[in-house]
C-alpha cells in the first residue's frame, strides 16, 4: 500500500480537498485502485447534529454515516464508496482509546498521547486503508490521506506526530507527502515567504515535503518556483503550480501537465506494483474520458438555466452535492450550467407587500428558468414559496425535480390544487393536522421524542412498480427493476392518499420493499416532472451523473430524448 498525505500550511480553505481528490484521480489513471481517508482534528463524533449553517451540507454515506462535504469530494472524483470509518476525528480516536483503557486493554499502564493515541491513529489508518471501495472488491493500492486544518495547529499535533512515525512504519518508498501552500499576490508580486515559513514548520515536526503545491491566483513565475525550491530544499520539479482555473475539474489535468505523476511514480516505486494490461487500459480510458468530459467548454456553448428554490440560498455550501450533480449532468449534456438561486420566501404573496422588488426578481428567475429544482430541507419556512414554484412547473410544463422535501412539496401542491384538498399539509408543519388534510406524515417506525439519530438513513432499495413502462425516470435508470439510493428523512407521503393521487395522474413509480412507502413520483403528460424521497445527489459522480439530475438537465436543454437514446454518452474515444 502506498500512502500519500496531503497537508496544508499558511491558511485552510485553499482547495486542499480538490488537490487531494485530483491527485487520487491521477493515480487511478495509472490503473491503480485508490481509496482515501479524511482526518478532521475536531472533537465531534458525527456530523448529523452539526449545523449546516456552520458546516455546509451534511453528506450521507451508503452505511448511513453522516459526514461533511469532503468525503463526497472523494466519492465523486474517485468513483468509490466510502464508510463512516474513512473519516477520523479527534473525538473518534479519543473515544476509541478511552474505551480500550476502560476495558483494561492497556493493562493498567499510564495511557498517553504518545504512544497510545498516536499508535491508535496509525492502526486506524492501516485498517481502514485496506477496505475495498470499488466493485472489484479488492484491497486498494494507494491511499490518499487528507489532514484537515493547517500543520502547526494545536488540534492537529497528535495526527502530525502519528504521520511522522507512520513514514517509518510503512517505509520511505510507500509514503509521500504533498504540502499545499499559498503564494499570495501583493502589488502584482508573488510572495514566497508564507510558503517558506510553512515548510519550515513542517520540517521542524519531522515531516519532509515531496511536493509543494502552491495555490496562487496566477501562474507562478519561473523565478518564484526557483526561489521556493531553493529556500525549501527541494528540486524545482517538486514545486507544483496550482493557479486558479475555470473549473475544479481541470485541476487533475493541470497537475498532469506539470509531470507530477512522473515524480511520484519514481518516488513511490510505482513500477514495482504489478498491474494487468486490463488495469492499465482501464486507467488510460479513464483519463481520456475525463478529458473529453471536462474540457472543450467555451462561451459559444448553450446555457441551461436551473432555478434552485431553497432556503438560505446565500449559503451555497449547504447545497454542495446538489450543485455538483447539476454540474456533472451539464457536462454530460454539453451545456454551460447557470444556477438561478431563489430564496423560497421571496416567492410568497406576503413578499409582494414587504419588498416588491425582491418578489418580482424571484418570480422573474423562476419564470425564465429552463428547469426548476426544489432540494431537501427541514422546517416550514419557505415551503409556501416552494409549493408555488412546483405549481408553476406543473402548469407550464417546465421540467421539475424535487428532492426529499421537494417530493413532499410537489405532492402537497397537487393534492391542494387537483384533489381539492385546500388545507392539505404535512404533520411536520402543523401539529394537530386533521386526518383528511394529512398529505405528509411522520414515519411510524421513528421515535418522535428523540430527534438526534432517528432518521431513515443510508442506502435503501426502491422498486419500480407495475405498469410503469411509460416512466421517464425508469428509462433513465436503464429500465432496471430496482435502484439503490441514499436516504435521510423522517417524514413520508401518507399511504392513505396514494390511490387518489395516482388516479389523477401523479404516480408513485418507485416504492420501497414493502411496496407502500413512496420513493419516486412522476407526473403523467408532462415533459419531466419527477421527485424522489431519497437524495440522488449523494451518489452522483463526475463521469457518471445521477440519473434524476441528468433527466432534469437534459429535459431543460430540450435533449431528453437524445440522452435516453444514449447519444450524449461520452466515450473515451469521443473527441479524442
Ligand atoms: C468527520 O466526522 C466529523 C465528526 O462528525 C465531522 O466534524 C467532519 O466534518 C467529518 N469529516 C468528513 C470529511 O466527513
Ligand atoms: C464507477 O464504479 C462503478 C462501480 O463501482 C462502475 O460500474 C462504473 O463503471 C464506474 N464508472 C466509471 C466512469 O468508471
Ligand atoms: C477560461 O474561461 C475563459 C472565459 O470563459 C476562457 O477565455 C479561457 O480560455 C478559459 N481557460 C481555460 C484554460 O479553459
Ligand atoms: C400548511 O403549510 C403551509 C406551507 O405551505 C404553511 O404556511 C401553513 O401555515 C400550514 N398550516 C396550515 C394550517 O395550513
Amino acid at each position: 500500500m502506498k500512502y500519500v498525505v496531503v497537508s496544508g500550511g499558511v491558511i485552510s480553505g485553499i482547495g486542499k480537498g480538490v488537490l487531494a481528490s485530483s491527485t487520487g484521480m491521477l493515480f487511478k489513471t495509472l490503473g491503480l485502485k485508490v481509496t482515501s481517508i479524511k482526518i478532521d482534528p475536531y472533537m465531534n463524533i458525527d456530523a448529523g447534529t452539526m449545523s449546516p449553517l456552520e458546516h455546509g451540507e451534511c453528506f450521507v454515506l451508503n452505511d448511513g454515516g453522516e459526514t461533511d462535504l469532503d468525503l463526497g469530494n472523494y466519492e465523486r472524483y474517485l468513483n468509490v464508496t466510502l464508510t463512516r470509518d474513512h473519516n477520523i476525528t479527534t473525538g473518534k480516536i479519543y473515544s476509541h482509546v478511552i474505551a480500550k483503557e476502560r476495558k483494561g486493554d492497556y493493562l493498567g499502564k499510564t495511557v498517553q498521547i504518545v504512544p497510545h493515541l498516536t499508535n491508535a491513529i496509525q492502526e486506524w489508518i492501516e485498517r481502514v486503508s485496506k477496505i475495498p471501495v470499488d466493485d472489484t472488491g479488492l484491497e486498494p493500492d494507494v491511499c490518499i490521506i487528507e489532514l484537515g486544518g493547517t500543520v502547526g495547529d494545536i488540534e492537529s499535533a497528535p495526527f502530525v506526530e502519528a504521520l511522522r512515525q507512520f513514514q517509518f512504519r510503512v517505509g520511505r518508498e510507500n509514503f509521500a507527502l504533498i504540502h499545499v501552500s499559498l503564494v499570495p499576490m501583493i502589488h502584482g508580486e508573488q510572495k514566497t515567504k508564507p510558503t517558506q515559513a510553512a515548510i519550515r514548520d513542517l520540517r521542524s515536526l519531522g515531516l519532509v515535503p515531496d511536493m509543494i503545491a502552491c495555490r496562487c491566483s496566477e501562474t507562478l513565475d519561473k523565478a518564484t518556483i526557483e526561489k521556493i525550491a531553493m529556500f525549501c530544499h527541494v528540486g524545482p520539479e517538486q514545486v507544483v503550480n496550482v493557479h486558479d482555473v475555470n473549473s475544479t475539474y481541470h485541476v487533475p489535468l493541470l497537475l498532469l501537465e506539470q509531470k507530477m505523476m512522473d515524480y511520484l511514480r519514481t518516488r513511490l516505486h510505482l513500477n514495482d506494483v504489478t498491474l494487468s494490461s486490463e488495469d492499465i487500459s482501464r486507467g488510460e480510458n479513464l483519463l481520456a474520458k475525463w478529458k473529453a468530459t471536462t474540457s472543450n467548454f467555451d462561451e459559444s456553448m448553450e446555457i441551461v438555466k436551473i432555478a434552485l428554490v431553497g432556503k438560505y440560498t446565500h449559503l451555497k455550501d449547504s447545497y454542495l452535492s446538489v450543485i455538483k450533480a447539476l454540474e456533472h449532468s451539464s457536462m454530460q449534456c454539453r451545456r454551460i450550467l447557470e444556477i438561478q438561486w431563489v430564496e423560497a420566501t421571496d416567492l410568497e404573496p406576503e413578499m409582494q407587500e414587504l419588498n416588491k422588488e425582491k418578489f418580482h426578481e424571484a418570480w422573474n428567475k423562476v419564470s425564465t428558468a429552463d428547469g426548476i429544482l426544489v432540494p431537501g430541507g427541514f422546517g416550514v419556512r419557505g415551503t409556501e414559496g416552494m409549493i408555488l414554484a412546483a405549481r408553476w412547473a406543473r402548469e407550464n410544463k417546465i421540467p421539475y425535480l424535487g428532492i426529499c422535501l421537494g417530493l413532499q412539496i410537489a405532492t402537497i401542491e397537487f393534492a391542494r390544487d387537483v384533489l381539492d384538498k385546500k388545507n392539505g399539509n404535512s404533520t411536520e408543519f402543523v401539529n394537530d393536522l386533521p386526518e383528511e388534510d394529512q398529505i405528509v406524515v411522520y414515519m411510524p417506525e421513528i421515535d418522535r421524542e428523540n430527534m438526534g439519530g432517528t432518521m431513515r438513513l443510508g442506502l435503501r432499495p426502491t422498486y419500480f412498480q407495475e405498469d410503469t413502462e411509460w416512466s421517464t425516470i425508469k428509462k433513465l435508470y436503464g429500465n432496471q427493476e430496482s435502484v439503490e439510493e441514499r436516504h435521510r428523512h423522517r417524514y413520508e407521503i401518507n399511504p392513505a392518499i396514494v390511490e387518489e393521487l395516482e388516479a389523477n395522474g401523479l404516480v408513485f413509480v418507485g416504492k420501497d420493499e414493502t411496496h407502500k412507502r413512496c420513493e419516486i413520483l412522476e407526473l403523467k403528460n408532462h415533459p419531466y416532472y419527477v421527485a424522489t424521497q431519497y437524495h440522488p445527489e449523494y451518489t452522483s459522480k463526475v463521469l457518471d451523473p445521477s440519473k434524476p439530475f441528468l433527466g432534469l438537465v437534459a429535459a431543460s436543454s430540450g435533449i431528453l430524448q437524445d440522452v435516453l437514446e444514449g447519444k450524449y454518452q461520452i466515450h473515451s474515444q469521443s473527441e479524442f
